[in-house]
């Protein structure tokens, strides 16, 4: 499929909107990529990856930046130079460093997260000021607060300036370090209208990811002082994150910092017409409110989410499924307005069909068309009962069949 501003062909003719992670370069961003002035950067010999480095610290204010191979390691990287095992740290209980990083807080850190129950991802500096733990031996010591904007599992929801300021503050008070898991904060950016300049100098440590809504193949930065990035340094070559010639790599970065940040907002665009569409059909019972690129659903009672997955891939249409009953579609860069118009054509006749409604055996088969692979029905994650990602107004989840969602969930 063609999309009018997107990128063309993806996963042989599929309109993949399981997640803005699968864009694939274009062709002026493959031709940065070839182009790029390389050296061996573990010895700090690559031009490109320089001046990827130095161009984002200074866009957000930081003192130095540094490449790493995925967000998360960003992140993980960021939790073990800001802490000591045995440490707190403080997050939202649908937070994708505690949820969707392999138990790497615990595992590289050594550190215990406490859960905050969020609204829609986001926690406030009134419920963080209540969870920092008193000066006695008997806690661990609360050392770090770490933030999502905007909010993979809150579907997309990004903070206002003021909260993130409320936030910082409080931090500074306390004592308390503040890490952001920027993963999409580009989105955030282009919707709320706050931009780097005013986000870097709230937060001790920001990651940002380089290869979601801005469309690169590979690549995350991690940006902070520059006593904060020379140890980080040190623990992205322990995790074996430390890479050679991979100016390549940072040509995308420079390239889609440059060019593919304005266009986010065709993606909210396209999201928002998607969630527009979605809450008019039965197969849906609530639509959790589109912010930026993220639409996401819950399968009304009688409907079966595993063959609406599967009756839209049978029409040529990835998407992937959150938790039991409520299913994600992420717009990016390869899908554009016409490939919209066709997923919404499809949607309607789903509905129209009936096809992905129950089996009345309950076995939830229903009328799905199409093949039962895994394939398009989530990134081989198990899908996860956490934390709604609804309003607390939406109904419950519908009750998917025993093993409908086995190794369905999304976590990108
Ligand atoms: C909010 C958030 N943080 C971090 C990551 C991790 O990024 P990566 O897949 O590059 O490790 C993701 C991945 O989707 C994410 O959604």
């Amino acid at each position: 499929m063609t999309g009018a501003s997107g990128n063309g062909s993806i996963n042989k003719g599929f309109i993949d909107l399981r997640s803005d992670t699968v864009t694939k370069p274009t062709p002026a961003m493959k031709a940065a990529m070839m182009d790029a002035e390389v050296g061996d950067d573990v010895w700090g010999d690559d031009p490109t990856i320089n001046e990827l480095q130095a161009y984002a610290a200074q866009l957000f204010g930081k003192e130095a930046a540094l490449f790493c191979p995925s967000g998360t390691m960003t992140n993980q990287i960021a939790i073990k130079v800001h802490t000591q095992p045995g440490d707190e740290l403080i997050c939202a209980d649908n937070a994708h460093i505690y949820l969707y990083e392999g138990g790497g807080i615990a595992f590289n850190s050594g550190v215990q997260p406490k859960l905050l129950p969020s609204d829609r991802g986001r926690i406030s500096a009134a419920q963080i000021a209540q969870a920092v733990n008193m000066e006695d031996s008997h806690f661990p010591t609360t050392r770090l607060v770490c933030l999502e904007n905007t909010a993979n599992k809150g579907g997309g929801a990004y903070y206002s300036l003021e909260e993130m300021q409320d936030i910082s503050a409080l931090c500074r008070e306390r004592g308390l370090r503040l890490h952001l898991d920027g993963a999409r904060l580009f989105n955030a950016f282009v919707e709320a209208g706050y931009g780097p300049a005013e986000v870097g100098p709230l937060f001790d440590s920001v990651s940002i990811c380089l290869s979601k809504g801005l469309g690169c193949p590979v690549g995350s930065l991690l940006l902070g002082s520059a006593d904060f990035i020379r140890r980080a340094h040190r623990i992205r070559k322990v995790l074996g994150g430390g890479m050679r010639q991979a100016g390549f790599l940072a040509a995308a970065g420079l390239y889609a910092l440059k060019n593919n940040v304005e266009r986010l907002r065709d993606d909210h665009r396209r999201a928002r017409r998607l969630g527009a569409v979605l809450s008019g059909l039965p197969f849906v019972a609530a639509v959790a409110p589109v912010h930026t690129n993220i639409a996401i659903f819950t399968v009304a009672p009688g409907w079966d989410a595993k063959a609406i997955v599967e009756s839209l891939k049978s029409r040529h249409i990835l998407i992937s499924t959150m938790a039991p009953g409520v299913l994600r579609l992420v717009t990016h860069l390869d899908v554009g307005d016409q490939d919209i118009d066709a997923v919404v054509e499809a949607l309607q006749h789903l509905a129209a069909a009936g096809e992905g409604k129950a089996a009345a055996d309950g076995t939830g088969t229903g009328k799905a068309a199409g093949s039962s692979s895994a394939t398009g029905a989530g990134c081989g994650y198990g899908a996860s009962p956490a934390a709604p990602v609804l309003p607390v107004a939406a109904p419950a989840p519908t009750v998917t069949p025993a093993g409908a969602t086995a190794g369905t969930g999304s976590s990108e």
